[in-house]
């Protein structure tokens, strides 16, 4: 270099001095422009860390179905448990063990049963009240006996005069059908306009259905002419309990853990290439220039 340098700048003192201060704006440009490169490099690194945690995901992603809930038959489980005859023929008169088993079907929402005894029916009261129905009063009576949603006996038994929507509310053209639920030391009502039923056996209850036995008929003033009591101007009531989010498959958080070691070893690359880049360049223009 020192050779070349000395041809070049023989003849003429003032063309080495421009020549020496472009070098120097040069060299000047270049160490700023190193500098701002090192610089944005470095900050460069926190929004280039997050690619490699967004890339790996969505090839893995398309979700891992949740273990279906076993097929359960309502009308069988009731017909096997041998003391609901009467009312798993009302199911199947009013057709209304289709509604259920179509809820019992929709694993997300579920469905609860109550359903009376045998020996419920048998109640003076309660017979002389049944015996006049409409096909639709009668479906609607046998869907009051039902929650949309699973609920599990420990709910139950946590239950403080919970008003709840059934499965004939608003169902048919009928009106509201609300139960209250409530328990005391363990012991679980059912509350309708006429009667207060206990809860006796649990049938079945693995969510997202549940069947209870219980000892009374649920008699909704919605039928049989009670007033009804400050008329709730709710619609939304209606609307089922919320089902519980479904738990997201644990590779999600997989790809994020690699992504975040992924990151560490690339960290040092930012930093060292803006210093090789200056190098190569600085030599390509000395050589240029001298
Ligand atoms: C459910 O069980 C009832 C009573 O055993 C039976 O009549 C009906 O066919 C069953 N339904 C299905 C879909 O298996
Ligand atoms: C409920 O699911 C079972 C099993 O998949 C099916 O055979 C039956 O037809 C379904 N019933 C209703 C009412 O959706
Ligand atoms: C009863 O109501 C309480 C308070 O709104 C609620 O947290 C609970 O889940 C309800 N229980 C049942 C069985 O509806
Ligand atoms: C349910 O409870 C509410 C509030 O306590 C009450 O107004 C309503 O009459 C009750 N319904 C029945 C069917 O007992
Ligand atoms: C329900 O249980 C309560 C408390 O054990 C009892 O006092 C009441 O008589 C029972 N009702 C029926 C209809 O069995």
């Amino acid at each position: 270099m020192d050779h070349e340098t000395a041809t070049v700048v023989l003849g003429n003192t003032r063309s080495i001095a421009v020549l020496h201060r472009s070098i120097h704006a040069i060299l000047l440009w270049i160490y700023v422009a190193t500098i701002a490169a090192m610089a944005s490099g470095v900050h460069a690194q926190q929004p280039a860390a997050p690619p490699p945690v967004q890339a790996p995901p969505p090839p893995q992603l398309p979700p891992a179905p949740a273990p279906t809930p076993p097929y359960v038959n309502v009308t069988q489980v009731l017909a096997q448990a041998g003391d609901y005859s009467v009312f798993v023929g009302m199911m199947m008169e009013t057709k209304s063990d289709e509604v259920f088993q179509r809820n019992a079907n929709a694993t997300q929402t579920g469905i609860a049963i109550f359903a009376p005894t045998d020996e419920a029916f048998q109640d003076k009261s309660t017979s002389r009240l049944l015996r006049g129905l409409t096909v639709q009063q009668k479906t609607s009576l046998v869907e009051y006996h039902a929650l949309n949603s699973w609920v599990s006996l420990g709910d139950l038994q946590l239950a403080n005069q919970n008003q709840t929507t059934t499965v004939a509310t608003y169902n048919n053209g009928g009106g509201r059908y609300q139960l209250n639920l409530t328990a005391n030391h363990g012991n679980v009502q059912i509350i309708s306009g006429w009667t207060t039923a206990n809860l006796t056996s649990t049938l079945y209850s693995q969510k997202p259905v549940s069947i209870f036995g219980i000892n009374e008929v649920l008699l909704p003033d919605d039928i049989f002419g009670l007033p009804s009591p400050a008329p709730a101007p709710s619609p939304l009531s209606g609307a089922p309990v919320p089902s519980p989010s479904v738990a997201l498959p644990p590779s999600a958080s997989g790809p994020t853990s690699i992504g975040n070691t992924n990151s560490s070893p690339f960290s040092a690359i930012p930093s060292l290439s803006p210093l090789m880049i200056f190098l190569v360049i600085f030599k390509m223009i000395a050589h240029m220039h001298l």
